[in-house]
């Protein structure tokens, strides 16, 4: 049987640069889901699809074919046959993703792709509701989180590098509208599940969040076996 790490927590906790480590690390597959949020809201978005139009969601879905590749350990979504990595990694994406994520219907569509990842490969997967809902059986379930202001302060340094232009004030408070609207939705709302171990980075630099994360899996791997 496959294993699975999920990994759960707010936007900007580091949960995709980290999780990508110590994935590569371990050998497993890193599967950030957020992405496949993201490609979903471009497309509903560039059909001027409303969240609330529930038919022509559901009907836009049937029509769309959504698909993870994993080019030299890293995680490409091809949207209709189309790469969309690099263009959904943009603030306006991030804001629709949370929108149309609360939607019941592209929750229920993404639901059995994830699952199938997970039954194929070891893999690390984040998202928000991977413990509570997607990988109820996972074998490690790790709930990751910093304060908010740190969480801005990295997603802010990560825009700037990429090239983007950035202002902290407007990306700290896209992150808690973010924060609230995640853990307030009606379905799989932002919780860490029952069985999950909370870690806290908050004022940790990216390579003492790396090992902090690399120990807690690893010892607890260890003691599943
Ligand atoms: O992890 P991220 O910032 O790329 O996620 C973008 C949005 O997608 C996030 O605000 C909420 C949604 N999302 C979700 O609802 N469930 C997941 N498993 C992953 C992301």
């Amino acid at each position: 049987m496959s294993i699975s790490i999920a990994i759960d927590g707010p936007a900007g906790a580091g949960k995709s640069t980290i999780s990508r480590k110590v994935s590569a690390a371990l050998g497993y597959i890193y599967v950030d889901t957020g992405a496949l949020y993201r490609s979903i809201a471009l497309t509903l978005n560039q059909q001027k699809i409303a969240p609330e139009e529930t038919p022509k969601i559901e009907s836009a879905l049937h029509n769309t074919d959504i698909r993870l590749e994993f080019i030299d350990g890293e995680q490409h979504v091809f949207l209709n046959d189309r790469d969309v990595s690099g263009e959904i990694r943009t603030a306006e994406v991030s804001m629709l993703a949370s929108k149309y994520s609360a939607r019941p219907e592209v929750r229920a569509y993404l639901l059995s792709l994830q699952r199938k990842i997970a039954a194929e490969h070891n893999v690390i997967m984040d998202g928000r509701d991977i413990g509570t809902v997607v990988l109820p059986n996972a074998t490690l379930k790790i709930f990751l989180t910093a304060d908010a202001e740190d969480r801005a302060q990295r997603r802010y340094e990560e825009m700037l590098q990429r090239g983007q232009s950035a202002d902290y004030e407007t990306v700290l408070a896209d992150i808690k509208k973010r924060d609230y609207d995640d853990s307030h939705r009606a379905i799989a709302p932002l919780k860490p599940a029952e069985d999950a171990i909370l870690v806290n980075t908050t004022g940790n630099t990216l390579e003492q969040s790396v090992k902090q994360l690399s120990d807690v899996i690893l010892q607890n791997l260890n003691k599943g076996e």
